[in-house]
């Protein structure tokens, strides 16, 4: 799918998550308070969607969100004055980041690599846009290291993709490798689908 048509696909999906993040909160919430729970500084938080990430990060921190999605980033401003916090939103494609290089203290990002039409740029424009004194921080998903689920996922990976732009069969540690970022810590859990990545931005790689 094109960038327009990710955005139109996530122009219907805004409420929908809005309304299941429960089960979000449920199953993906203690990887993402592990990830995003000590970050600090100037924090961008790339496709931040209806704003997930938001409750998991310190109140100290001046938070800059950007997604492709208005209907999203219309849930995320509401989800910010929820939550009494301080933050700019822009409308912006991860692949192009309209910031200058070395901008942000902390660059996060959560379940995005697998919707973006070409990840290696939108890992790539983080890392620019990273101080290279700060962190990258993802929490991504891809395909189960358990048997059934990983079969089920090969088996709707199509539909799902038709459905809402998301390769849940991809491997992320391939992704940011093929980024040629440098991992300095990466776990795996949720029966393999989630994987968080700690990153220091490196100046040697191509843009
Ligand atoms: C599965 S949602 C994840 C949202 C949020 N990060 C979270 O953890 O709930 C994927 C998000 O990526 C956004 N997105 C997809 N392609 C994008 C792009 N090229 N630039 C910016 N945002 C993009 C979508 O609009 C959507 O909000």
């Amino acid at each position: 799918m094109s960038v327009s048509e990710i955005e139109e696909s996530y122009a219907e999906y805004a409420d929908r998550m809005h309304r299941f993040e429960w089960l979000d909160r449920l199953f993906i919430g203690r990887y993402r308070q592990a990830q995003f729970g000590d970050v600090d500084g100037k924090v961008l938080d790339v496709a931040c969607g209806i704003g997930t990430n938001f409750r998991y990060l310190p109140e100290t921190v001046e938070l800059v969100g950007i997604d492709i999605s208005p209907e999203m980033l219309a849930n995320a401003e509401k989800r910010l004055t929820k939550l009494g916090m301080e933050g700019t939103l822009r409308e912006m494609n991860a692949q192009g980041l309209e910031f200058p290089d070395n901008s942000f203290d902390t660059v996060i990002s959560a379940l995005s690599t697998c919707t973006f039409p070409d990840p290696i740029a939108a890992l790539r424009e983080m890392n620019r846009i990273c101080k290279p004194d700060g962190t990258i921080h993802l929490v991504e998903h891809g395909r189960s290291d358990v048997g059934p689920i990983a079969r089920f996922q090969d088996w709707r990976a199509d539909a799902h993709y038709a459905q809402s732009g998301c390769r849940w069969t991809q491997e992320p540690r391939e992704v940011v490798e093929s980024a040629g970022l440098s991992v300095k810590e990466t776990t795996t859990g949720l029966f393999g689908v989630i994987t968080t990545f700690e990153i220091t931005p490196d100046r040697g790689v191509e843009q």
